[in-house]
């Protein structure tokens, strides 16, 4: 229905379902034509675009955090068989929802967290996680979860990094006594934002390059390209540490 929509009726829609984060061109109507970020998030997504197969024929994909779809949008025109698109916003999901309506693409979109992925009870070829890590209060509970109940193969990461860009080589051990590394750029750091940042009440992490990495590859994720600043693929592996200590979510306090 919504694909016969004339170019009017499409900005009536637009406007209603608004404001956007994703600057969408729904069939010459652009959702987010003022975005801070310019013309976001397709500026991003040329940078990195060549990292993802160009045909996902056959492949299964999992946005979390879709917001309006555009990931999703562009997986499902690469040739994705099933697309399943998550967030917790039902007005995002709504935008998402119509979007891919105009566009003709069969994708599904459900409410549903980060934290709840263990509820779909399916594994995924591509799981994307993109620009949520940062709006969590419990980041790596995430991570872990998407480790354990979804992910399959490979992982399309971003967040947000702020602090030093440089990134040390950590010794699997230091001394108690050894305290020096803490202090080092370039050493793995989660700047904690206990009231606000750029006005937006869900910015609860702050991490520097060298603790999204670390982060990454403690939830057995393989770094395997880095394409853009922000932006990671990474392939599923192993977690060598959480398997030492038993349950994931298991810490032994000494
Ligand atoms: C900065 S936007 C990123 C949107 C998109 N992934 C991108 O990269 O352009 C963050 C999105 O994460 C969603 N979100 C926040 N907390 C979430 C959670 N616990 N589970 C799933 N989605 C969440 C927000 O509603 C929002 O759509």
């Amino acid at each position: 229905m919504t694909a016969m929509l004339s170019k009017d009726e499409i900005r009536q829609r637009v406007d209603a379902l608004g404001p956007w984060f994703h600057n969408l061109d729904l069939n010459g109507v652009r959702t987010a034509p003022s975005h801070f970020l310019g013309d976001y998030p397709n500026v991003k997504w040329r940078r990195f675009s060549s990292v993802i197969p160009d045909s996902l024929e056959g492949k299964s994909v999992l946005d979390i955090g879709c917001n309006a779809g555009f990931y999703a949008m562009e997986m499902k025109r690469r040739g994705a068989e099933r697309v399943l698109g998550l967030d917790t916003d039902d007005e995002y999901l709504e935008q998402a929802k119509f979007a891919a309506g105009v566009k003709g693409l069969k994708i599904e979109f459900r409410k549903l967290s980060a934290y709840d992925v263990g509820q779909l009870g399916e594994r995924f070829d591509l799981v994307i996680f993109m620009g949520v890590l940062y709006h969590l209060r419990y980041p790596l509970l995430a991570l872990d979860l998407i480790h354990e109940h979804v992910a399959r193969d490979l992982l399309l990461f971003q967040s947000m990094q702020r602090g030093d860009s440089r990134v040390d080589r950590l010794e699997t051990n230091y001394d108690f006594w050894t305290t020096g590394q803490f202090d080092s750029p370039g050493y793995p750091k989660l700047h904690f934002i206990e009231h606000r940042y750029a006005d937006d009440p869900t910015n609860w992490w702050a991490p520097n390059r060298a603790c999204v990495e670390a982060m990454l590859r403690s939830a057995g994720f393989v770094i395997a390209a880095h394409p853009e600043d922000e932006v990671y693929l990474c392939r599923k592996g192993a977690r060598p540490r959480l398997e030492e200590l038993g349950s994931p979510l298991r810490s032994r306090a000494r």
